[in-house]
């Protein structure tokens, strides 16, 4: 899929990546985002951060399709998504990376990737090899043989083979060495700047996550808290304290 421009939009536009505008959602009747408006513009970062159980991954689900919609509209590339079913949102350029990472723990590294691969894709298991040099070496190993930090190079890179325009990252850096960390976060940086990524990266670790994006959504109760700029967030050690819990 084609990149553009990178910058991002505090109001819907048609121009926008992503917009959610007034989107309330969750589990069958249960509602556990509520009026929730973002947008993101083409190749822009936007870190998602908040405590335990505000509605993170709730909100990538929303976007992904697998949550029950209760009111608001997503769309995606100008084009409204809310009716499509899932697989129809990822063959529009939507690729998840989830929390559980979910590879094919019984796959090989090589296998993994076909199965994630889509006909005419650019990503080739070449250019995922030249991102994450150390899956090269494990290509022929199976997914339960490799080390956290590797399963989610892989979980990335299966994310890639179905060549999104937007990359939906659920806590990448969570539980992994700080070796590791810097590696998934230059690769991550490769992708926003060489490829044009978009993406939404969920996280934890609130300074890498604000150092990583410039823009910032903070959830609390499945509401946005906070919506503007990383480095003013950064600058505001008791504001971000009080919205996200962490100093460090
Ligand atoms: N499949 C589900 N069915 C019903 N309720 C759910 C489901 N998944 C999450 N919830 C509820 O929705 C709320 C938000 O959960 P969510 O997983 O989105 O939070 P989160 O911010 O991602 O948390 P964490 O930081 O622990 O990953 C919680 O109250 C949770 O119990
Ligand atoms: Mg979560």
């Amino acid at each position: 899929m084609r990149a553009c421009a990178r910058s991002i939009s505090a109001s819907v536009s048609m121009a926008d990546c992503l917009a959610l505008q007034d989107v309330s959602a969750g589990y069958h009747e249960t509602v556990v985002l509520e009026q929730i408006s973002l947008a993101l513009r083409e190749g822009a970062t936007l870190a998602v951060l908040g405590r335990n159980g505000v509605g993170k991954s709730t909100l990538l689900a929303t976007v992904l399709g697998h949550t029950t919609l209760h009111a608001g509209q997503i769309a995606f590339r100008g084009q409204p998504i809310d009716r499509l079913r899932p697989f129809q949102r990822a063959r529009l350029g939507i690729g998840y990376v989830p929390q559980e990472r979910e590879i094919f723990a019984s796959l090989t590294v090589e296998e993994n990737l076909n199965v994630a691969a889509r006909s005419g894709d650019r990503w080739t298991h070449e250019r995922i090899y030249t991102l994450f040099p150390s899956l090269a070496e494990r290509r022929r190993n199976l997914g339960n043989q490799l080390s956290g930090g590797e399963q989610q190079m892989l979980s990335i890179s299966r994310a890639l083979m179905g060549n999104p325009a937007l990359l939906l990252l659920d806590e990448p850096l969570e539980g992994l060495a700080p070796v590791i960390v810097d590696a998934l976060l230059v690769a991550l940086h490769r992708l926003r700047e060489d490829e044009g990524l978009a993406m939404v990266l969920v996280e934890q670790h609130a300074r890498l996550a604000l150092e990583f994006a410039p823009e910032v959504a903070v959830l609390n109760r499945g509401r946005v808290v906070y919506r503007g700029s990383s480095q003013a967030l950064l600058q505001d050690a008791h504001r971000l304290t009080e919205l996200v819990g962490v100093s460090g």
